[in-house]
């Protein structure tokens, strides 16, 4: 099964209620506006009060969350489950993102249970994997992805859809991007484990997007290489423009 490009913004805590709106907007009428080949996909995972309003009634466009909890329904206070978001419509979620890693404390176990509870309500999960700059200067790039892949989808199934973010924590709003070679070399290391955890063909179904400082000028670069499925966007996804001129560089003329 050939794998989709996606292109997906992540907006963090951003941006005030009328700029989100506004920028919702334009990204809307930009995709109505390109005709997009069916095996492109595009994403955008506002903060949680945006999500009502847009999950599900946003045509092409995808709307996720950028967290899930762990547990489903109960006395869990200020917690957002699965089953909650699926019920609004949204579809896919983030898991483990390098902030969620480091400013809450979510472990590879945590991210475990996390995408085991989207899972379960038939979200589709965006497992975030990616070394530190000390990690990477040390040589430990591949052991650090390869413990954050093992440990997060120990219970993952072939038939279960996955998409992965590679994304180099010390690329993460920097303005540093991982070279194109770089971010190949991981693609394709993340790629040979799932074929050799599962089988090929759940490797070659899988998307493996980057993140970490895309922007219009670098995505073509990046996209270009055969194991890059699409970008993760935080910063660039915010401007509708340079979101748009990304996505423009993922449809193929
Ligand atoms: P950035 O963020 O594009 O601003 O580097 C990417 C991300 O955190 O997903």
């Amino acid at each position: 099964m050939a794998r989709p490009t996606v292109i997906a913004g992540n907006w963090k805590l951003n941006p005030p209620r009328e700029q989100g709106e506004a920028l919702y907007r334009d990204v809307v009428v930009g995709i109505s506006e390109r005709s997009l080949p069916a095996n492109v996909q595009v994403a955008i995972f506002p903060p949680a009060p945006y999500l009502g309003g847009w999950a599900g009634s946003s045509g092409d466009l995808i709307v996720g969350a950028q967290d899930v909890a762990s547990e489903s329904w109960g006395a869990f206070t200020g917690a957002l489950g699965a089953e909650l978001l699926r019920g609004f419509g949204v579809t896919h979620v983030l898991i483990g993102h390098s902030e969620r890693r480091h400013h809450f404390g979510d472990t590879d176990a945590t991210c475990r249970a996390k995408l085991e509870a989207a899972r379960a309500a038939g979200l589709i999960p965006v497992l975030c994997v990616g070394e530190t700059e000390p990690e990477r200067d040390a040589g430990e790039t591949f052991d650090i992805i390869r413990r954050q892949l093992d440990g997060a989808l120990e219970a993952q199934s072939v038939a279960e859809p996955l998409v992965i973010a590679y994304e180099p924590v010390w690329a993460i709003g920097t303005g540093k991007t991982a070279t194109p070679e770089m971010a190949a070399e991981a693609h394709r290391y993340l790629r040979h484990s799932l074929r050799e955890k599962w089988n090929a063909e759940f490797a070659d179904a899988t998307p493996i997007l980057y993140g970490g400082s895309v922007k219009p000028s670098n995505a073509a670069t990046l996209l270009g290489d055969a194991d890059i499925d699409g970008a993760l966007i935080g910063g660039a996804s915010l401007d509708a423009e340079s979101f748009l001129s990304i996505l423009d560089a993922a449809i193929p003329r």
